[in-house]
């Protein structure tokens, strides 16, 4: 299949399988983060988990000398490699690895990472980024990412996912990605239930909340405290009551 893809830098056909073809149809989240790697794209650039490659695509139009793509699935490697073969620029050096993010050793001036799911729980981004940083000192793209939280009146049982940001979104945190993420969290839940929102904005243009892009996180959370491990999953997710419970 072929998404066709429009970006700062220029329109791209690029070949896609069902999985990043979502990805592109989010049109917010494709304009926030190929303009975010279009702004800083420069000398060495890394894409951790980097798809069939727009992000990578991107940077070789926008003044990248090298890029290096770096992706686990070798199906989609396959695409990401044909990708390049046809737009990067030939005055560009490229390299694909197929391997994972967290082992490959990649030393780049500017690094993208879009592995963030909400709360930052499933995916790898924060493993990856810490891995990174514990070696170099590059420019992550996305600089920040923003986690909010509001109280719902009517708790699911479950956690469950729904698209959909609400207007009022007050940030609970930000997370930078120039020093090492802690990996645990824990956030103040007085009400029984709450939504968690992460998102990533680009001059004003927000892009979370959608099916494929960190979706609406409903939880119910019992206790007063909410904990969890990021890069753990949701069964890292607890609950407890200081008043009530020792959690150490
Ligand atoms: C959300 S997609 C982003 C794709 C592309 N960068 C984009 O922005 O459209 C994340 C990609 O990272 C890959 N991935 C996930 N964990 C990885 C890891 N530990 N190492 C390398 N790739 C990984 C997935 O296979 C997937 O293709």
């Amino acid at each position: 299949m072929i998404k066709t893809i429009r970006t700062p830098v220029g329109e791209f056909k690029l070949l896609v399988d069902s999985y990043q073809l979502d990805l592109l149809r989010d049109v917010r989240r494709v304009f926030v983060f190929t303009s975010m790697v279009a702004e800083v794209a420069e000398d060495t650039f890394a894409d951790l988990g980097a798809g069939t490659g727009p992000l990578t695509v991107v940077a070789a139009h926008a003044g990248a000398e090298r890029v290096v793509a770096v992706e686990k699935n070798p199906k989609r490697a396959r695409l990401l490699e044909k990708n390049l073969r046809k737009y990067v620029p030939h005055d560009v050096e490229w390299e694909v690895v197929v391997g994972d993010a967290r082992e490959v050793d990649v030393n780049a001036d500017v690094i993208a990472c879009e592995m963030i799911d909400t709360l930052l729980l499933e995916e790898e981004f924060v493993p990856v980024v810490n891995a990174v940083l514990e070696r170099y000192e590059p420019i992550i793209v996305p600089q920040e990412v923003w986690i909010g939280a509001n109280p719902i009146r009517r708790p699911p049982r479950m956690p469950r996912y729904r698209s959909g940001l609400p207007e009022d979104i007050e940030p609970l945190e930000v997370i930078r990605t120039d020093k090492p993420i802690p990996k645990k969290f824990e956030y103040e839940t007085p009400e029984p239930g709450y939504a968690f929102f992460t998102w990533v904005e680009y001059e004003g243009t927000i892009a979370g909340g959608s099916d494929v892009f960190c979706p609406v996180l409903e939880l119910p959370t019992p206790g007063n405290v909410l904990i969890g491990v990021r890069g753990a999953g949701l069964p890292s997710l607890r609950s407890y009551a200081p008043e009530h419970q020792d959690h150490t």
